[in-house]
């Protein structure tokens, strides 16, 4: 028996690995998101001004919103580290954002050599704030 290869997403998300602009920590990070039955793709990308880097995760998900598809179905992210590194808490609001049901969103963290982590968005940030609390 071989293990299970990386589905589509995670794929995905290892190729946009490669495209990541990170000069300055050198911690590159791919992201794939399903929404809405799309793929989208994303990548960190830093700043000589460091604080205006952004995250790979965000970066998919705000390519996903402006091409129309606004509902959260799984996310695949792609670092190198071991074992693979899990989203931050900034961009876990992000996805809770478009998480209509966060138990159901599959977070899916991999790196290039085969580990896989995997969680549901409501483990990963239980009790978040969605927004219903604001008038
Ligand atoms: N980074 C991500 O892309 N996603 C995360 O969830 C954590 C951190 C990026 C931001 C920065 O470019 C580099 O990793 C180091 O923090």
């Amino acid at each position: 028996m071989t293990a299970p290869g990386p589905t589509s997403l995670e794929a995905r998300a290892l190729d946009a690995l490669r495209r990541a602009y990170a000069p300055y920590s050198k911690f590159r990070v791919g992201a794939a998101v399903q929404m809405s039955g799309e793929t989208f793709d994303g990548a960190n990308v830093e700043n000589a001004s460091y604080g205006l880097a952004i995250c790979a995760e965000r970066t998919a998900v705000f390519a996903a919103v402006i091409a129309g598809a606004h509902r959260l179905e799984a996310i695949a992210v792609c670092t190198e580290a071991s074992p693979p590194s899990s989203p931050c808490g900034a961009c876990r609001q992000v996805l809770l954002e478009f998480a209509p049901d966060p138990a159901a969103v599959t977070v899916i963290a991999i790196n290039p050599r085969g580990e896989r982590r995997t969680w549901t968005l409501a483990a990963l940030i239980p009790d978040g704030f969605s927004g219903r609390e604001l008038p």
